[in-house]
């Protein structure tokens, strides 16, 4: 290996929202944070150089994207997703969900229906809720440890009447990818009921060894003439603080509406070293990013490992990637309300409570396994030692 995963970097005292936060969201300080979704790694070496000279010049003001930045982003989505895709399809964007918004606030309008497959990344609410649009929820369907989509319940409610599906693709907080047949399957059933669709894909290229993530868009043409996809380098290479996303439209007359959004809210411009990161991340983090993919399927599979002997009644879901583990803790026989307690004073962790992500979430719990390894045991220890004192 030539980057230290291992390598434990101090993230208290740097206003991170992982380490930082912890007494306000779990009342006190003494645990380890293993929610928000980000990682507990250094950037790629060639991103740190690149910020480091570009905050040395000193001068800070209004920053183009050079057509290089577009280059790398389409090279890098032909490379590890097999789709090509043109420089005029990309839009910038402050974030994934601000372009979630912006998609809703373009293309629907006030109690317009929008979907989503729940549980899923909470933030997906309230862009429709808060945009004052009407939340349909169509409940994924957990068959031997792997969720699936009920293709008839969403068929059912897409008839009555859907304006949008928002897809997380791969599924965050389930660590779902989606097949191709999966994801044809949804097109299709968007192309019959002309619904559009806004997919997610900012988790896709942490993707575990013997899985494929496909772009929705690729699937097929008349897909792609109704998607807005959404993609960063944020979860890839650990730069979400630096708030830079692309929007991909090939569509014309969705792309020129959308990009009309994004004008009248004054983004013409980016973040400068958000800019720089992304370019040098796509440019340079291959090699990285191919390490930490082995790391973190290290990570998962030492969890399950462990779980499986020491903890049985704590259940992953099968994890096709990302780095966020999905913990089926119904076996456990505690309310939600216990069962966080249960992980935030007893096993003095903290980790997301499943009802985040929707009704269905309950008796779950979401972790964040991104973390150099001796926090990972650590965390462990804990969680087998909160167990076995509980007398599970
Ligand atoms: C599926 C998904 N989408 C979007 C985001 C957040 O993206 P951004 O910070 O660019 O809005 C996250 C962060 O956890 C996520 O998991």
């Amino acid at each position: 290996m030539q980057y230290n995963f291992d390598k434990i970097i101090k993230r208290t005292g740097t206003k991170s929202y992982k380490w930082d936060d912890n007494f306000e969201k779990f009342g006190h300080n003494d645990l380890i944070p293993m929610w928000v979704a980000d990682m507990d790694f250094e950037a790629p070496p060639e991103v740190v150089k690149a910020l480091r000279k570009r905050v040395s010049h000193g001068a800070y003001g209004y920053t183009k994207r050079p057509e290089t930045y577009y280059k790398v982003f389409i090279d890098w989505i032909k490379k590890k997703h097999d789709w090509q895709i043109e420089r005029d399809w990309i839009i910038d964007a402050p974030g994934i969900v601000p372009a979630i918004s912006f998609a809703i606030n373009t293309f629907t309008s006030p109690s317009d229906n929008i979907l989503e497959f729940s549980p899923v990344y909470d933030p997906f609410f309230n862009t429709v809720v808060f945009n004052q649009r009407n939340l349909i929820l169509s409940e994924l369907k957990l068959v031997n440890g792997r969720y699936f989509i009920d293709f008839a319940d969403f068929e059912n409610k897409a008839a009555r009447g859907i304006k949008m599906v928002i897809l997380c693709s791969p599924h965050n907080p389930l660590a779902r990818v989606w097949s191709p047949e999966e994801l044809k399957k949804i097109g299709d059933i968007c192309c019959k009921y002309n619904i559009l669709i806004v997919s997610d894909e900012v988790h896709s290229d942490l993707i575990f060894s013997d899985k494929t993530h496909h772009p929705i868009a690729s699937i097929s043409e008349e897909i792609a003439d109704r998607t807005i996809t959404l993609n960063a380098p944020s979860k890839t290479f650990n730069l979400a603080g630096l708030l830079t996303a692309a929007v991909i439209i090939s569509n014309n007359d969705l792309r020129s509406k959308y990009a009309r959004t994004l004008e009248s809210h004054g983004f013409t411009t980016g973040n400068l070293f958000g800019i720089e990161a992304f370019e040098n991340a796509y440019k340079f983090g291959e090699e990285w990013l191919n390490e930490l993919l082995i790391y973190l399927e290290d990570n998962y599979t030492y969890l399950k490992d462990v779980l499986k002997s020491e903890t049985p009644l704590i259940k992953p879901t099968e994890t096709d990637g990302t780095y966020l583990v999905w913990l089926d803790c119904r076996d456990l026989n505690l309310p939600q309300s216990e069962l966080n307690e249960f992980f935030i004073y007893q096993a003095m962790l903290g980790l997301n409570s499943g009802t985040q992500y929707g009704k269905n979430g309950e008796g779950f719990m979401r972790m964040n396994i991104a973390c150099p390894r001796k926090i990972l045991e650590k965390a462990i220890d804990q969680l087998v030692l909160a167990y076995k004192n509980r007398g599970f």
